[in-house]
């Protein structure tokens, strides 16, 4: 059996407003009828809707005190990188141990959580970070961060359209009828194709704009409007198909080309992104300005530092009349689904890995190689060593 003998920790996440969880009853019974053990905090799955009793006839056991879970597991699975959990007055990287193995959204290459990976390393615990995993075909039953994406393109929108003085479709009333709202998407990758259905949905009129041709021909077939970004394919496309950083002389062109449809949305969602690098920026503040006061941009991207320069980090605030929403950790807020995403994902990333009751880690695999973070006291995990400029 796959995991015959192993024990599997699932702890309560302890990041503020985090409601997600690493694991479902529907994944502990998988990993159980694979000869796991799995221990799940009590009340962990609670901010998910999940009950200690379901994890119960799952067949996990509950247990109260997390530091047992970290001192007992082989493996641990959370869903945000390791944090102070004041409740023990303990960091999670002092917590977990030598030899064992940790997965979860570790974003090791970010700054802020350099020294917390330096410590991970320092225990010998063996860490795979979920957004290493490759975007390639054999691994997007893995890919957690493309679920992620998902779920933020879709509350996002929906964040917008609530707080947005206006209908979304066409309404005909008895006094007339009101135009359905202007929607602009910028970055029409995983969340934003899911902010344009979930628009479309709404009956609004859509425009998308991404500097991929691939991601416009998406958009048009979720029913979008699509606007040239005006920059030629070979600077836009870079490695495996992804969009590359452009160089400021093309950003100054596309926000250029952007400002007149940026004057006329009601709402504009930003989700542009480059793969391991900052946001590009491509709503400026004069921008901003040109917008009717009311209207909303939700900035998706400010995980990596948000795609317009007056995004207020974690908040949402009323900056020259438009709500800017810059409102972190989306797919906490629809723990549910996220949680179910996120589970199943995080279990066939462990099931990939495990074996006859262990894990064996093939270091030429490019699916281990670009998620492995921290092993034998090292930090191994390429984009982080660029990043802390070793
Ligand atoms: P992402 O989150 O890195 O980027 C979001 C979008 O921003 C991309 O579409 C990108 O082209 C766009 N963008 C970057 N700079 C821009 C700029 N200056 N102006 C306008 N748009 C800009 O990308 P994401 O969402 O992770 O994936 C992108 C694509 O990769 C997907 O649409 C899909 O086709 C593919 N993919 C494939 C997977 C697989 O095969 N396993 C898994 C996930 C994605």
């Amino acid at each position: 059996m796959k995991f015959q003998g192993m024990v599997i920790g699932v702890p309560k996440e302890i990041m503020k407003s985090e409601n997600r969880i690493a694991a479902t009853p529907d994944t502990v019974k998988k990993m159980v009828a694979e000869g796991a053990t799995v221990l799940v905090e009590t009340g962990g799955g609670l901010g998910s809707y999940f009950s200690d009793e379901q994890y119960v006839a799952a067949g996990a056991q509950m247990e109260e005190d997390v530091t047992k879970i970290f001192a007992t597991a082989d493996v641990i699975l959370k869903v945000k990188e390791p944090l102070f959990n004041e409740k023990v007055g303990k960091h999670e990287a002092e917590m977990v141990r030598d030899g064992q193995y940790l997965i979860t959204f570790l974003h090791p290459a970010s700054p802020v959580n350099h020294d917390m990976i330096r410590q991970l390393a320092s225990t010998g615990v063996i860490s795979l970070t979920l957004d290493g995993i490759p975007r390639i075909t054999r691994a997007q039953s893995m890919d957690a961060l493309s679920s992620m994406s998902t779920v933020a393109g879709y509350k996002g929108l929906l964040n917008a359209a609530t707080r947005l003085p206006k209908f979304m479709p066409m309404t005909g009333t008895a006094v007339g009828t009101i135009k359905p709202a202007n929607v602009l998407v910028i970055g029409a990758g995983v969340s934003g194709l899911q902010s344009i259905a979930t628009a479309k949905r709404l009956g609004a009129v859509v425009t998308a704009c991404d500097i991929r041709p691939e991601a416009d021909e998406q958009a048009k077939s979720l029913g979008a409007k699509t606007h040239d970004a005006g920059i030629p394919a070979e600077l836009a496309i870079g490695e495996g198909g992804y969009a590359k950083s452009l160089p400021e002389e093309w950003l100054i062109k596309e926000r250029e080309n952007l400002k007149e449809l940026v004057k006329k949305a009601d709402i504009v969602v930003l989700s542009a992104l480059i793969p391991g690098k900052q946001a590009p920026i491509l709503i400026t503040e004069e921008m901003v300005k040109s917008m009717a006061p009311g209207s909303y941009i939700v900035d998706i991207s400010i995980d990596q530092g948000g795609n317009c320069e007056c995004t207020p980090s974690g908040t949402v605030e009323v900056i020259h009349g438009v709500f800017i929403d810059g409102t972190k950790n989306i797919p906490g807020s629809v723990p549910t689904s996220a949680t179910w995403m996120f589970s199943q994902n995080i279990y066939n990333f462990l099931a990939y890995l495990a074996q006859d009751g262990s894990i064996t880690l093939n270091r030429q695999d490019e699916i281990v190689a670009s998620s492995l973070t921290t092993i034998d006291k090292e930090i191994v995990h390429a984009g982080t060593l660029e990043a802390m400029g070793v």
